[in-house]
């Protein structure tokens, strides 16, 4: 094909990006994801201090403008996210403990009901892990303890039960002792007949560092008969970029999709944003960008050709 999404279609999967609702009015980026992407994750619109900013008080407008977009372009929506430490708004981080399982459930209840069958897949826990594999000692945790992953997924489940429910984070796409620790969860989780449809691996790469286990990491946990995605696939660049570094970006990009092709319950990639002007990158890493596969002005890079050739 010669668009991502008609390429990764061909190959039963999808090509998606995320985007924000104030970028709905972008023509040059809406144009690439309308032309190109056939999956939108809001990059921040269904996030908990959106939705909910105060307690039992919801606001599902800026995602809604965001799944409405989607269906006017023939786009799956993955919902991102239910759980997570951050982005949480002030009453929620500040909350007494004994009430933080009530205030997860109904959070999670009223999200995921509202957007009932209209998102394919729900990233229910973000980011539970730290690097040493042990669970991250939020609000949640030190509420529940580690219980708090099958109650929050039961609880997705049963306001949709028609969307795949995922565990979704990063540094998790080579084997070490985070994907180690997420795999012996996912494998106990599914023991318990909890409802874990999927594992999402962010992929947010340094160019030049994507694991060469990824595919053999991926695997794994579809043996387990689960679904796999890239979710939120960047490769970032020491700025300036040279033409080396795109080259090798095209590679990695290349090497992200041939992964996910080998691997029958990998289901789709994801670009964490749309073009370098829209991407996350140079804010949160000083110094670093160009990590998408289009330019500033939504021109493609390397890695567009790549990434097309490799579906
Ligand atoms: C990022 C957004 O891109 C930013 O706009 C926001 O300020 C912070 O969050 N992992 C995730 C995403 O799961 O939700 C994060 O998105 C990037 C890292």
């Amino acid at each position: 094909g010669s668009t991502l999404k008609a390429a990764a279609e061909a190959n039963g999967r999808y090509f998606g990006t995320a985007l924000s609702d104030g970028d709905l009015g972008v023509g040059g980026e809406t144009a690439v994801v309308g032309a190109q992407f056939d999956a939108l994750t809001p990059t921040n619109e269904m996030k908990w201090e959106t939705v909910e900013p105060a307690p039992g008080s919801y606001d599902f407008g800026p995602g809604d403008q965001l799944v409405q977009f989607a269906r006017a372009h023939g786009m799956r929506v993955r919902g991102h996210n239910l759980v997570w430490q951050n982005q949480l708004p002030g009453w929620m981080s500040n909350l007494p403990l004994n009430q933080v399982r009530s205030a997860m459930e109904a959070h999670i209840t009223a999200e995921a009901g509202h957007y009932k069958g209209q998102v394919y897949a729900w990233d229910v826990i973000n980011e539970p892990f730290n690097g040493d594999g042990s669970l991250v000692p939020d609000a949640f945790y030190r509420a529940m303890g580690p219980d708090y992953l099958a109650d929050a997924l039961r609880t997705a489940h049963a306001a949709d039960p028609g969307a795949k429910l995922y565990i979704n984070d990063y540094n998790i796409e080579g084997v070490n002792a985070k994907s180690d620790a997420l795999y012996s969860l996912a494998r106990s989780l599914l023991a318990q007949g909890v409802p874990l449809g999927g594992i999402g691996f962010e992929s947010h790469f340094v160019v030049g560092q994507v694991p060469t286990d990824l595919r053999a990491n991926l695997q794994r946990f579809a043996d387990l008969g689960l679904d796999v995605a890239v979710t939120e696939l960047d490769d970032r660049i020491q700025l300036p970029a040279s033409g080396g570094a795109l080259q090798q970006q095209a590679a990695d990009y290349a090497a992200v999709v041939r992964a996910c092709l080998a691997v029958s319950r990998c289901v789709g990639v994801s670009q964490w944003g749309v073009d370098d002007a829209h991407s996350w990158i140079p804010g949160t890493f000083p110094g670093y960008g160009a990590a998408t596969m289009y330019d500033d002005n939504d021109r493609p890079k390397p890695a567009f050709a790549a990434t097309l050739s490799a579906l």
